[in-house]
């Protein structure tokens, strides 16, 4: 049985998508933990549902942003991690977490990066009249949202969009390829290797599986 625990800020729609798909289409996995930086995470109530340790742990109680991160390494390793996914954990990580779980660590960003890493990614796309946008599953390395490229997800801007229907359309797709990313993972089919995504050995394109 490999391993997953979850890193989460918010409602945890992702976080739901990956539990639902160990429960259906991936074989020998488990969320065994989520953990939240924020106390009001509904994804906590979705982990404690399923059995997996849920908890908030408060940054505010640490001083300095590597001590917090040393404490969060602790709990998640107490799980023995396969795999740690970030779905929707709005913090900046420190380079020696970052370091640890290199080439185990992945996460989604709702942009078609390297097009707007950072925040207010769906505002962005609506202010510069964008035709697309998209999310972005990527390796998490010290480069902010700049990790090897898995998979992209392309939708439409339309003229009407707010960022609330934009966000909809995106998390949608999230819900469908993040539970994909994670099932290769799993069944090791992707891997990171010198700094590069590769599936099934290949190394992905610059934009990961969706350009191929
Ligand atoms: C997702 O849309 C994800 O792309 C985004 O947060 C949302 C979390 O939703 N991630 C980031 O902005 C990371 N920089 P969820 O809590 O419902 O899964």
């Amino acid at each position: 049985m490999k391993n997953i625990v979850v890193l989460v800020s918010g409602n945890g729609t992702n976080l739901q998508a990956i539990i639902d798909a160990c429960e259906s289409t991936i074989e020998n996995a488990k969320v065994s933990a989520v953990f939240s930086n924020k106390e009001s995470a509904f994804a906590l109530e979705r982990a404690k549902k399923v059995g997996a340790e849920a908890a908030f742990l408060d940054p505010k109680l640490s001083e300095t942003r590597e001590a917090f991160d040393e404490a969060l390494m602790r709990r998640i390793d107490a799980h023995e991690p396969d795999l740690v996914v970030l779905a929707g954990y709005m913090r900046i990580l420190s380079g020696d977490f970052v370091r640890h779980y290199m080439g185990r660590m992945l996460n989604i960003h709702p942009s078609l990066l390297p097009k707007y890493p950072g925040l207010h990614t769906h505002q962005r796309a609506i202010d510069n009249c964008d035709e697309h946008h998209g999310t972005t599953i990527h390796f998490v390395t010290e480069k902010l949202d700049g990790g090897p490229i898995v998979l992209q997800a392309k939708v439409p801007v339309f003229d009407d969009d707010t960022v609330e229907t934009l966000e909809q359309r995106i998390q949608t797709q999230e819900h469908q390829i993040y539970p994909l990313v994670v099932k290769w993972f799993v069944e090791e089919r992707l891997t990171m290797v010198d700094g590069k995504a590769c599936l099934d050995g290949n190394e992905l394109g610059p934009q990961g599986h969706a350009s191929n």
